[in-house]
């Protein structure tokens, strides 16, 4: 019979208006906190500056009178590590482990030395009884510093920032699209970094998943590695199109609504339209990672494609947008650029199938109209 057991001593979020200072998060978000009570006590991670008091509070709860040994801090962005410095000032005898970037980063964050340390290489392992830890970085997943935990008893990968999601542990939603939301968002840049990681973890058997964002893991563990593996490698989750168009008095929104209805009377049977200026920025970008196909639909704005399209493909562009197909409809009342400006930014993306443009010429016409009908035809084919 087992005589350890893990407690998750972390904190809901509901009162962060925007997570990272970017993203909304409706439904909040949990930052985790796991203790290992073993024949040695070790805590991993602590939680956002707002909630170091709840949070010492559950801490103290879960040691029932114990002191803990170790403070593991696998990774030091404040949501998870603002309150180190509280722990260390409460349990003043615990080892501080983490690994030379962990240290330069805390004392950065802090302005003081964390004397009482342990400082690991990777693939190191820390005993703690029937758990060991053993640590194995994970460079950029999501700051340089990061690293994870493989404890071999229990088959568990404490996986800090990877396979969390935004949204409180309370909260009723699906696993997938906030998962995603959170993954494109933060990490999406990232890919090659995250399949650097999984290919280390490679013959290391998981039962459970221990992220420092949203629920543990414990079932068909296949499903959420194969979507983390997808959006590591940019290949799409899904056949479909997103239509993500910016409008100024409903003619551009009006084509983009037009080509999703030739969409679907081809076939199409998953068609998603949204606003990029009155939608959630960050769902259209992650939805954008979740089809095989893109429709960009802008007007034209003082020579180039309306602001809010333009922060759109730059945030595609900057978390390495590729692998797919694109198309464009551009409306412009005289010298339309939107078109020329979406193509220059993306030329950066790889593998990229440009499969046309359909043009406006204000409002729509029986000629743009066809247009956009040969588009969505073609794109329905592919
Ligand atoms: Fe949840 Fe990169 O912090």
């Amino acid at each position: 019979m087992t005589k350890s057991k893990v407690i998750n001593v972390g904190v809901n979020d509901r009162k962060v208006d925007l997570f990272e200072g970017l993203y909304v998060v409706p439904n909040g978000v949990a930052y985790n906190s796991y203790i290992i009570a073993d024949e040695k006590t070790a805590v991993l991670d602590t939680v956002d500056a707002n909630f170091s008091d709840e949070w010492l509070n559950n801490v103290a709860r879960a040691l029932g009178g114990k002191k803990p040994d170790y403070l593991v801090v696998l990774h030091v962005e404040p949501d998870h590590a603002a309150s180190v410095f509280e722990f260390v000032k409460k349990y003043p005898d615990a080892t501080v482990v983490g690994n030379a970037k962990t240290f330069v980063m805390l004392e950065q964050f802090f302005d003081c030395k964390f004397e009482n340390r342990l400082v690991v290489a990777e693939g190191d392992t820390l005993s703690l009884g029937e758990h060991s830890l053993t640590f194995v970085f994970a460079p950029m997943v999501h700051w340089p510093e990061v690293m994870v935990a493989y404890d071999a008893f229990e088959k568990c990968l404490y996986s800090a920032d990877a396979f969390g999601k935004f949204g409180a542990l309370d909260c009723d939603e699906p696993w997938i699209d906030e998962a995603r939301r959170y993954y494109i968002g933060i990490v999406g840049k990232y890919g090659a970094q995250v399949t650097a990681l999984f290919k280390k973890l490679d013959g290391h058997p998981l039962d459970i998943i221990r992220p420092l964002h949203g629920p543990v893991l414990t079932e068909n563990l296949s499903y959420y590695l194969d979507a983390y593996t997808k959006w590591a490698t940019y290949t799409p989750e899904a056949h479909g199109v997103l239509v993500a168009y910016s409008s100024i008095y409903g003619h551009t929104k009006a084509a983009a609504e037009l080509m999703a209805a030739e969409l679907r009377a081809n076939g199409e049977k998953d068609v998603t339209v949204r606003d990029l200026a009155r939608d959630d920025f960050y769902v259209c970008v992650a939805e954008a990672f979740k089809y095989d196909r893109l429709v960009i639909a802008s007007v034209t704005y003082n020579g180039e494609a309306f602001p809010a399209t333009r922060a759109f493909v730059d945030a595609l562009v900057e978390r390495n947008y590729q692998n797919r197909t694109l198309a464009i409809i551009e409306n412009g009342s005289w010298a339309a650029m939107a078109a020329k400006a979406i193509t220059q930014k993306l030329e950066k993306s790889k593998n990229l199938n440009i499969a046309g443009t359909a043009k406006v010429k204000s409002a729509l016409n029986a000629e743009s109209k066809a247009e956009i009908a040969q588009l969505a035809k073609t794109l329905a084919a592919l």
